[in-house]
């Protein structure tokens, strides 16, 4: 609910109060559509906040955001801690030169993250029985929004963070969203910073039991993260040369799995080298569930079903295998080089849609090229893997099994 008094109030359907606390008190005209509300530059202090799972080059759009914030349009940078948590606890500190100098090249959130604090489905406590109680604490966040005095905020998160942005802008806040994640599954954006980083941690992984795989004849199912998305087992096992690639996009038949085991090492081969999305699952099947986290919105986590596979396969066709799950070594440790920059680029430009009055957008980029698009647009939504992927292609045409 938006509060009746402050800087969130609306004065007519087509103009809006803003900015009342720089003294300059006024009308200003914005689009009628929700998603391109020009504004001009009033903003002077935006609050920024890293949702969600964390991955590497969140501390480089921290300094990036912060730079062209403070150095170069003089405004003010409030690090929100924790994500939305820190909104909903009210719990931020300012952000300056000296706090983001060295972090360029940092893993992590040097401001903390969260994925399980959704304002409006947020767990505030648990029933006699133990079950949580869920609680729309939207209103408890816009009024710490104001107490801190906040025009605008950067949202830097995945799909749960830009819908829990897309509700706050239904409220009247100006945002603008930067796109993270490993898995590299949010619309509208052709990639996401962190997902090189996880590719290429995942891509060395491969790299590494190919060669064990290799002393001692065994098929090697290495797993990797993706719930419903399999770019970075795609990409990593195409960087690989994985035999065997297996993504939630394309359900599998476990008797193509073992052919192919089969009959490569009936053909001579020493070993078979298997790269598997979490999120994969049999023709038919499910996901195998490796934990549930009642408190969280989305409280399903993934993961074990390279073991499963792994038994199958070994049933079935007597070779020796082995799994090993990779997990959070995807997310940790330091950018890449191509995610420092991408992540570099991606806060300079949310700044600049704050400065322009282009509020309410998430930056994306579409065909190599940096643009922007409505967070509507990009909020409880997943780009899957389409079935002509051009990598696709060409990994079937390498030969690759995809369990068909
Ligand atoms: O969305 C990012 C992600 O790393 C997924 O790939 C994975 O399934 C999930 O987060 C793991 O979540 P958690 O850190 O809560 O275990």
């Amino acid at each position: 609910m938006r509060p009746q008094s402050g800087r969130w109030k609306v004065a007519d359907s087509s103009r809006r109060v803003v900015r009342s606390e720089i003294g300059c008190w006024g009308y200003f005209p914005f689009a009628k559509t929700p998603e391109r509300v020009t504004v001009g530059s009033n903003v002077k202090r935006i609050g920024v906040l890293t949702g969600g799972g964390d991955c590497p080059g969140l501390n480089a759009v921290i300094r990036a955001v912060t730079k062209s914030a403070v150095g170069h349009h003089r405004l003010a940078v409030i690090g929100i801690e924790d994500g939305y948590l820190g909104l909903i606890e009210n719990r931020v500190r300012p952000l300056t030169f000296d706090s983001v100098a060295n972090i360029l090249d940092e893993g992590g959130t040097v401001l903390g993250t969260s994925n399980r604090a959704d304002p409006s489905h947020y767990c505030t406590g648990h029933d006699t029985q133990g079950k949580p109680i869920f609680e729309d604490v939207t209103d408890r966040v816009l009024r710490h929004i104001e107490q801190q005095q906040l025009d605008a905020l950067v949202c830097i998160g995945g799909d749960g963070t830009m819908s829990g942005a897309s509700r706050l802008i239904d409220h009247g806040v100006p945002v603008v969203g930067v796109p993270k994640t490993i898995d590299n599954d949010l619309m509208h954006t052709e990639v996401t910073f962190g997902f090189d980083t996880a590719v290429s941690i995942a891509s060395d992984a491969l790299d590494r039991i190919r060669t064990t795989a290799s002393s001692h004849h065994r098929v090697m199912f290495v797993e990797m993260m993706g719930r419903n998305a399999g770019w970075i087992t795609l990409h990593a096992g195409a960087a690989s040369g994985a035999d065997v690639i297996l993504i939630p996009e394309l359900p599998f038949d476990i008797d193509k799995v073992c052919a192919r085991c089969l009959d490569r090492s009936r053909r001579g081969k020493a070993y078979t080298l298997v790269a598997i999305s979490e999120g994969a699952m049999p023709v038919g099947g499910k996901v195998v569930v490796d934990r549930v986290v009642h408190e969280s919105p989305d409280p399903i986590r993934l993961g074990g079903v390279s073991e499963v596979i792994n038994e199958q396969v070994a049933e079935r066709t007597r070779l020796e295998c082995r799994t090993t799950i990779l997990g959070h070594v995807q997310r940790g440790g330091k950018p890449t080089a191509r995610d420092r920059v991408l992540a570099t680029q991606f806060g300079h430009r949310a700044v600049e849609l704050l400065i322009s009055g282009e509020h309410n957008r998430m930056v994306a980029m579409q065909r190599g090229a940096l643009t922007s698009v409505p967070i509507h647009e990009v909020a409880d939504q997943q780009r899957l893997i389409p079935q002509n992927d051009p990598l696709l292609e060409a990994s079937r045409a390498m030969g690759v099994s995809f369990g068909e």
